[in-house]
């Protein structure tokens, strides 16, 4: 039980910029439960570095968040922040974007955080005000890479999601959105190809670093300093 500290959960907080919100957070005082879906080990080891939790979960597997709700509601007895740390980039030029390639990418980047927010509302709302759903967005995702269509078409409807979320949800229920610009390459992207993207417009856009997307999820997770 995390007892009277506040909890905080990130999606994908075993690596790169997950983990340094997840860290961020706890310097911040939060208790911090992390999930993985493939890094247990960095995820465990993050979360001791930090005194926190480290779950799986899928967010491809909408049907396993009741479980996952009751387990954090029997584990850490409660939820003050939400974070959608976790998404896929996977290259999908429009050859290789079939049906089973588009539902991967919205499964994981729109689809899960929405019903892991629904799974998690009322674990949330237990008995206290102000709580918080922040998503990660994308500042480039408006530039339809041709190379990654359906990731940028799930990162635009993400600040849409927010927005709706920001209707739907109760009013103790602070939603917001971080937009990250080009913070760190995936796995085998070409030096060079990076370098090139850092050093023109959409180099310049958004947040840049993984302290900065840490830094602007705790003004959000700081109650009352966040103007959407
Ligand atoms: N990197 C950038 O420059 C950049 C730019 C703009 C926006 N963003 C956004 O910022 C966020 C973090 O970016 P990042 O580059 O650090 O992310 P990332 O490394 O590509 O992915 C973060 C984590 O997502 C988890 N994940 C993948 N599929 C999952 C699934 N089915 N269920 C649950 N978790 C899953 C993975 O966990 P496991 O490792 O445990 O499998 C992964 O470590 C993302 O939302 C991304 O879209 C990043």
């Amino acid at each position: 039980m995390a007892g009277p500290r506040r909890v905080a959960l990130v999606t994908g907080g075993a690596l790169r910029i997950g983990a340094a919100i997840s860290r961020a957070l706890a310097r911040e005082g939060y208790f911090v439960v992390l999930t993985y879906r493939s890094s247990s080990v960095a995820g465990r080891a993050v979360a001791a570095e930090i005194g926190g939790s480290a779950v799986p979960l899928d967010l491809s597997r909408p049907s396993t968040f009741r479980r996952f709700a009751g387990r954090l509601e029997r584990e850490f007895g409660r939820l003050d922040l939400l974070v959608h740390n976790a998404a896929i980039f996977p290259r999908t030029p429009i050859d290789d974007a079939t049906p089973a390639a588009w539902d991967a990418v919205f499964d994981v980047n729109l689809r899960g955080p929405f019903l892991l927010t629904r799974a998690l509302l009322p674990l949330l709302r237990k008995g206290r005000r102000d709580v918080g759903v922040l998503f990660l967005g994308d500042a480039n995702a408006f530039e339809l890479w041709p190379g990654y269509l359906p990731y940028c078409l799930s990162k635009l409807a993400v600040p849409r999601l927010a927005a709706g979320l920001r209707k739907a949800l109760p009013p103790g229920v602070r939603v917001g959105v971080v937009r990250p610009g080009l913070v760190l390459p995936p796995d085998r992207f070409p030096a060079k190809r990076w370098e090139r993207l850092r050093a023109g417009k959409a180099g310049r856009r958004g947040i840049r670093t993984p302290e900065g997307v840490a830094r602007a999820v705790l003004r959000f997770a700081r109650p009352g300093t966040y103007n959407p």
